[in-house]
Parts: C-alpha cells; sequence; structure tokens
C-alpha cells in the first residue's frame, strides 16, 4: 500500500487537535502533519510534526504538500456561525479561499484524498425542521451557514467534473473537553460543563427549548476516518453527509446534569445567537451516512454528560 501523509489544516482548534491525535494513532506520528495559524496544545505540538500555516495562503499550503509529499488534507480551518455573523466578508474569505485552494491541489493531482466538514448550518428557516432529510430545501440564512452551503455545490461539482476524491460531513454541535471551541452557536453546551463545575451556575445564551442535534467528540472522530477509510464505491454523497447522534434543549442539558450535580442552576439570557440557532434543524435524519458507509454513533446524553464531567475533573486535577 502506498503510503499515506496527512496534511491537517486547522489542527490546533476543537476537532483538529483530536483528530491529529487519532490519525497519528492509526497511521503513525510521522505521517500526520499538524498545522494551523497558532500553536496547539502540548500532547499535539510533542506527538508528531507541527507546522505554523495559514490555511488562505495557497503557496505556504503547497510548499507543505511538496516538502511532506503529502497524499491527503483534512481542512479543518473554519470561522464558525457566531463569529461569522460579526465579520462577514472575512468568513467568507477563510471558508472559501482555504476549500478553493485543497481543491485545486487534488484537482492538479497533488493529493489524492481530501476530507472538509460541512455543517448543519447548511439548513435554514424553510428547511423540514425534524429529522431533516439529507436531500431536501436549502436556504441557509448564517454568513456561516451560506459559505458552507457553497462549499457543499463546489466539492460535488469538483468530484463530478475532475474526479476530486472529497469526502465531507455535515456536522452537528460538536461537545468536547479537551479543546474549546471558538465562536459558534453550540458552545453553550460545552461552556455549560465547565461552569457546573466551576461555580454551579450558569447562564445560556439560548432559550430553554431551543433543540440542536449534537454529538460527543468521539463519535465525531470515529465517523471522520471511517468515511475516510470507505472504498470510494460506498461513498454516494461527494456534497456532504447529514450526521446525528442526538438532540437536547438547554434544559434538558441541564437536567442531565443535575443527576450528577444536583444544586445546579441554569439561568437563561439569549442573545443574537438565538435567531441562528432558531434558523436550525432540531433533528437530523443520517439514513444515508447509516446505509452507505455503515455509520452508528456511541454516545447518547447520559453518556456524554457523565464523559465531559469526569474529563473536566481529571483536567482540573
Ligand atoms: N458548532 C457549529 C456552530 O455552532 C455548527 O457547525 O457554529
Amino acid at each position: 500500500m502506498a503510503l499515506k501523509k496527512i496534511l491537517i489544516i486547522g489542527a490546533s482548534g476543537q476537532i483538529g487537535s483530536e483528530l491529529a491525535l487519532k490519525l497519528r494513532e492509526l497511521y503513525g506520528n510521522e505521517n500526520v502533519i499538524a498545522s494551523d495559524i497558532k500553536e496547539g496544545g502540548e500532547e499535539l505540538m510533542q506527538s508528531g510534526p507541527f507546522e505554523i500555516a495559514d490555511a488562505t495562503d495557497k503557496d505556504r499550503i503547497e510548499q507543505l504538500v511538496a516538502e511532506y509529499k503529502i497524499t491527503d488534507i483534512y481542512l479543518m480551518a473554519a470561522m464558525l456561525s457566531a463569529t461569522a455573523e460579526r465579520i462577514p466578508m472575512k468568513a467568507w474569505e477563510l471558508n472559501m479561499d482555504s476549500l478553493f485552494i485543497i481543491l485545486n491541489l487534488a484537482k492538479e493531482n497533488k493529493i489524492k484524498k481530501v476530507f472538509w466538514p460541512s455543517s448543519i448550518a447548511v439548513f435554514g428557516p424553510s428547511t423540514p425542521k425534524e429529522s431533516t432529510p439529507q436531500t431536501t430545501i436549502m436556504e441557509p440564512s448564517t454568513v456561516y451557514g451560506i459559505s458552507k452551503q457553497t462549499g457543499e455545490r463546489w466539492c460535488e461539482y469538483y468530484f463530478n467534473k475532475f474526479g476530486v476524491d472529497v469526502r465531507s460531513i455535515r456536522y452537528p454541535g460538536i461537545i468536547s473537553y479537551k479543546t474549546l471551541p471558538g465562536g459558534g452557536t453550540t458552545d453553550y453546551a460545552i461552556e455549560i460543563f465547565h461552569e457546573a463545575l466551576k461555580s454551579g451556575e450558569y447562564t445560556s445564551f439560548l432559550k430553554e427549548d431551543t433543540g440542536l442535534p449534537m454529538m460527543y467528540m468521539d463519535d465525531a472522530i470515529k465517523a471522520t476516518v471511517e468515511l475516510m477509510e470507505a472504498p470510494p464505491e460506498k461513498v454516494k454523497v461527494r456534497s456532504s453527509y447529514n450526521l446525528a447522534a442526538m438532540t437536547f434543549t438547554p434544559q434538558e442539558l441541564a437536567t442531565e446534569i443535575k443527576k450528577h450535580i444536583p444544586e445546579f442552576k441554569l439561568n437563561y439570557d439569549p442573545d443574537y445567537r438565538q435567531e441562528i440557532a432558531n434558523s436550525w434543524p432540531s433533528s437530523i435524519n443520517d439514513n444515508s451516512a447509516r446505509n452507505d458507509w455503515g455509520w452508528d454513533h456511541e454516545y447518547d446524553l447520559a453518556k456524554l454528560t457523565e464523559k465531559m464531567l469526569s474529563g473536566l475533573r481529571d483536567e482540573q486535577q
């Protein structure tokens, strides 16, 4: 088998940092080059090669691909929904320019395989809210959603026109304790755990009954690895796959946390992020992923809560 050499762009971020460690475990530390505009956590920095790189710097990315003889790229750098509403043009530039650099490298046969994350943000207010199908009305109303929806169209186009082996997942809100997310609408579901342990109280920027699709990090990483390992004929969707594990509201999450911390108190003070959340589905139908390449999740709300609390407690010690 030809040697796999992986470049992760955005490896210091919430998903990238854990993905990098998993890929190093699977394919060997020296075969997974982590890169980001900023350094990452200690484990990431010490377990294998790391390069400072801006995802929109075409020359730098091309140089890294040539230097390390990269075969696969995971483009995890992106500006998330809440931040993107504040600086739309910067978000568009980062989310789109970085994708074109990678798609064109694949088109020119300089790399073999691409992973690019999409999001539930591709859906909008006119999309069916419950059990949102793989193929449905998509009229995203956020800057982030518009960039991800556009990116999906380009991924499919590059596959159809140029045979680019690009694979993608529409991630729901990803919950983890190792690296904090930055600027997302689902971030409340992570902050809540930090505050529950620290002060026993949290003020949610989403209303109590706002149900959103969520997933524990280990499931997101498992899905990413499995999709990238799937034989090409099983990857029937080249825009991006719906992927689901659970749906919960801030209130339901608080109820689960109270089983471990009975005195925990949740307050509500919705802000501009409420409108973003209102435009997204509350649950996702991911039958295509389950049927095409055998996706199955492991974590439900109870298991996720246990893992988050024990993980954060261990880190605080
Ligand atoms: N977690 C992301 C966000 O809230 C959704 O893709 O922006």
